[in-house]
């Protein structure tokens, strides 16, 4: 008696092992447990083997193995059942669920859209750090200490030095990396240097304490101011469209000299006065000029042989005209409904 409750036991142990996941594994199923020749069939013949008083025992736990067999067997049967009918419910013909690929950012779009216009003329890439020290950021670019001009870019100090030059902070323009350059590099320099910078600035729609800029620099000799014209002009017709006006301001910058403001016609109100505008019609976008002679000194170039131009534009201010993206905050906040919107390009 004690045999054979240890043999059923074992037999539904094995039983619950079994994997059944096709039609001829079903019946290979039936064959072994529940046929003719079957492990149920050969463990009721060992009922003979029981004393007569343990026999109704025996019994009631064949019995009962009985059911268990028939049971699982079921068991499999409905499940490969509702399988195939899944299966054969499956309408092949439904277009497929579609692949969520990213967007890229808009100012991901503008800058590379700015990139290709400048690298098809022979401006290569360079990248400055964005942690940069006093000289590079600052006195490089004759901004000397105390210069009254350091005002207009609150600078976010990370750590003072004995020496002023090495006081760090986080740059506040992209003509750091113009110092960088000029620094490794002996001219013909034509560089244009993407990147973020940082202003001390309270955000709101219109002002943010990061945003991004574009810098370019042509240093050669015969350089010229009429050259900054024509790569500036050659920039707005390809990038904003041939009936886009430009004009350039008389400006201050004490890293050039001359310096001017670039404006370009407002297309948004088709010059009949926005608020993009101001309601002037014009709109800046750039600031430029020739490398000021000090800033050439301070790399060990003669201002008497080579000469430069060099601009800076920032991109949301860019995009802000290609998009109509009137609010600085959108760029950073991550919204995916105003992401998608450049979902296309
Ligand atoms: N660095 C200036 C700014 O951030 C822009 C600029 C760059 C002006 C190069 C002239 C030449 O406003």
């Amino acid at each position: 008696m004690e045999l054979l409750l240890n043999e059923v036991e074992q037999l539904k142990n094995e039983v619950s092992l079994e994997i059944v996941e096709s039609p001829s594994q079903l019946e290979i199923f039936r064959i072994k447990y529940l046929g003719a020749k079957g492990k149920l069939k050969k463990m009721m013949e060992l009922i003979k083997t029981i004393s007569i008083q343990d026999k109704p025992k025996a019994g009631q736990v064949l019995n009962e193995l009985k059911l268990f067999l028939d049971e699982v067997y079921s068991a499999h049967k409905n499940s490969l059942e509702k399988k195939e009918e899944s299966t054969l419910n499956f309408d092949f013909s439904l277009p497929g669920i579609p692949l969520n690929i990213g967007a890229k950012h808009p100012l991901r779009i503008v800058l590379e859209d700015i990139l290709n216009i400048f690298t098809q003329i022979g401006f290569a890439i360079e990248y400055g750090p964005e942690i940069e020290d006093d000289w590079h950021n600052f006195g490089a670019m004759n901004l000397p200490e105390h210069h009254p001009a350091r005002d207009m870019q609150d600078t976010f100090y990370i750590s003072q030095a004995p020496d002023h030059n090495n006081n760090m902070l986080l740059r506040t323009h992209t003509s750091n990396t113009q110092a960088r350059v000029l620094e490794k590099t002996k001219p013909p320099v034509r560089v244009v240097c993407p990147g973020r910078v940082y202003r001390n600035e309270t955000i709101s729609a219109r002002a943010h304490c990061f945003f991004h800029q574009i810098e370019g620099l042509y240093v050669d000799k015969n350089v010229s101011f009429s050259d900054l014209k024509h790569t500036l002009y050659h920039f707005v017709k390809i990038y904003f469209g041939e009936q886009v006006k430009i004009r350039f301001r008389p400006s201050f910058f004490p890293f050039t000299e001359p310096s001017a403001e670039m404006d370009i016609s407002c297309f948004i109100c088709q010059e009949k006065g926005c608020n993009v505008c101001k309601h002037t019609g014009w709109v800046e976008i750039l600031g430029s000029g020739m490398v000021h002679p000090k800033v050439l000194m301070n790399f060990n170039i003669d201002p008497e042989e080579y000469s430069g131009f060099a601009f800076g534009m920032g991109l949301e201010r860019i995009a802000q005209l290609k998009y109509q993206i009137n609010d600085l905050r959108l760029y950073s906040q991550n919204d995916v409904r105003f992401l998608r919107h450049f979902a296309a390009h």
